[in-house]
């Protein structure tokens, strides 16, 4: 670390002697680092025990970090739990060179053209869905929500309908994620130890292995484009004309399909239920909906749905699904004046930089217009990062925002969702992610028939 200038010392909140904060990072997460940046301001620090976290909630300070000192930091442990799943060649654990290589790579399977073609079965699984749902049913939202993303990806992934086919992979995925879930929140036994739970992760993950070795030899042998990400990732090549090896193929296709359902399912439970009790704006998304005269929404419409866009942006600014990034550092390193040392863990939680009033005025308040172009535009960059900053930003997002404007638009063509009085919904974190506890809606059909689509 060399610098010219006294390094700025970076505050800490208080705690008790020894544990430190400890006991608020187990009772509430999200109070603790709104906290830490309510008392520290841009940057702070809370204790675990020895360990010293470093929490930053300024945009300016995010943007050095993620964007400016990226080659400076990696993951760190956090989601080192993911690894036995998707395995170290995620694009997650890697760094650097090799992570700009893959990046580029799949930047053509994440291009708007190629997105495209995954929207007749985004709007085909939620018009089947909301078909089956009845007049006064109460849906178990973040449920239901979660067996459509998972249906949408299996599908836009590897061409795998689960609702029909491929029960072992469905249920092998299912197996794994709540293993994973299991490990976030109990202190974790390695995956090597013989325990009953651990002998049924890893036969999992073993069947998650077999079925897409399988998948990629049957593509091997028949190379009909089938416009999923499969086919896509098997029509790459490098500079020097070589396909992407079998095991990294992998790697990117069980990341996908973590990092890309559940991620999605939630933004979708938190918008629901913001969008019932703000009937102003709800009434508004219908109109715009409405607008659509009956079709079934494509690609071309997303233009036409611009307020719904808000909504959503507006919702993850309030519930950023990823509602916390974690980094270590490398090496020494300086940010902005404040020093860093080697191996020191650095949360950038897009939960408490969304609820800075010097970017978003009245922050606890749902306000969609907050993202009007003329407004967007007039923030710092960072100030809003549900998808993340710098190399490591979200290879998804535009999946994402695409997939949520078309499920709710085309759930809205046929019913009307009701937040029955005194239905609470809480956060609760889990790892890194945010999810609303689960909930229920009360299904009102609307009259005339469901908009038709091809079915493929
Ligand atoms: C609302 C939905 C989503 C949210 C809020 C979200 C959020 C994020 C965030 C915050 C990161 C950055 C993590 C970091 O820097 O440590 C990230 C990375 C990532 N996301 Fe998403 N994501 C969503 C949907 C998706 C979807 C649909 C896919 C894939 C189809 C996806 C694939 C990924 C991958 C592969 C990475 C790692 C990128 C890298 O390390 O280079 N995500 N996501």
């Amino acid at each position: 670390m060399e610098t010219s200038q006294p390094y700025k010392t970076i505050p800490r909140i208080s705690g008790a002697p020894l544990i430190g904060n400890l006991s608020e990072f187990r009772a509430s997460r999200l109070d603790l680092l709104l906290r830490v940046s309510r008392e520290c301001g841009d940057i702070g620090s809370f204790r675990i025990g020895p360990v010293e976290v470093v929490v930053i909630s300024s945009a300016t300070l995010a943007n050095s970090l993620l964007v400016g000192h990226a080659e400076d930091f990696n993951g760190g442990p956090i989601g080192r739990i993911f690894v036995p799943l998707v395995g170290e060649k995620s694009l997650i654990f890697q760094d650097g060179a090799p992570h700009r290589e893959q990046r580029k790579l799949l930047a053509p399977s994440f291009h708007p053209k190629r997105l495209a073609e995954f929207c007749q079965s985004m709007t085909r699984y939620t018009q089947e869905a909301a078909s089956g749902w009845q007049d006064g049913q109460m849906l178990d939202m973040v449920h239901e929500m979660t067996i459509l993303t998972m249906r949408i990806i299996g599908k836009t992934m590897f061409d795998v309908d689960f609702q029909n086919e491929a029960p072992e992979l469905r249920e092998a995925m299912m197996v794994t994620l709540e293993h994973l879930d299991h490990m976030s929140s109990s202190a974790p036994i390695p995956l090597s130890w013989p325990t009953a739970r651990n002998k049924r992760a890893r036969a999992a993950i073993a069947t998650i292995d077999n079925s897409i070795r399988a998948m990629i030899d049957e593509r091997r042998r028949d190379s009909t484009d089938r416009k999923d990400m499969m086919s896509s990732l098997l029509q790459v090549r490098d500079d020097a004309g070589q396909p992407i090896d079998e095991s990294q193929i992998r790697a990117h296709i069980v990341t996908f399909f973590s990092a890309g359902h559940e991620t999605t399912a939630l933004a979708l439970s938190w918008t629901w239920q913001l969008l019932a009790r703000h009937p102003e704006v709800y009434a508004k998304v219908r109109q715009e909906v409405d607008a659509l005269g009956g079709k079934s929404p494509g690609f071309e419409d997303l233009p036409r749905l611009s307020y719904l866009q808000q909504v959503i942006k507006e919702s993850l600014r309030l519930h950023p699904t990823i509602f916390m990034i974690a980094r270590a550092a490398v090496r020494d390193v300086e940010i902005d004046g404040y020093p860093i040392r080697k191996g020191q863990m650095v949360l950038i939680p897009p939960y408490c930089i969304h609820r800075n009033p010097e970017y978003f005025p009245e922050p606890e308040r749902f306000q969609p217009e907050r993202f009007e172009t003329e407004r967007e535009k007039s923030r710092p960059k960072q100030s809003y990062m549900p998808f993340g900053s710098g190399p490591h930003t979200c290879i998804g997002s535009h999946f994402a925002m695409m997939e949520t404007q078309l499920i709710m638009a085309t759930m809205l063509q046929q019913l009307d969702l009701e937040l029955p009085a005194g239905e609470q919904v809480k956060p609760q974190v889990l790892t890194v992610s945010l999810r609303p506890s689960a909930y229920k809606m009360r299904v009102k059909r609307r009259s005339g028939d469901a908009p038709q689509t091809k079915v493929a």
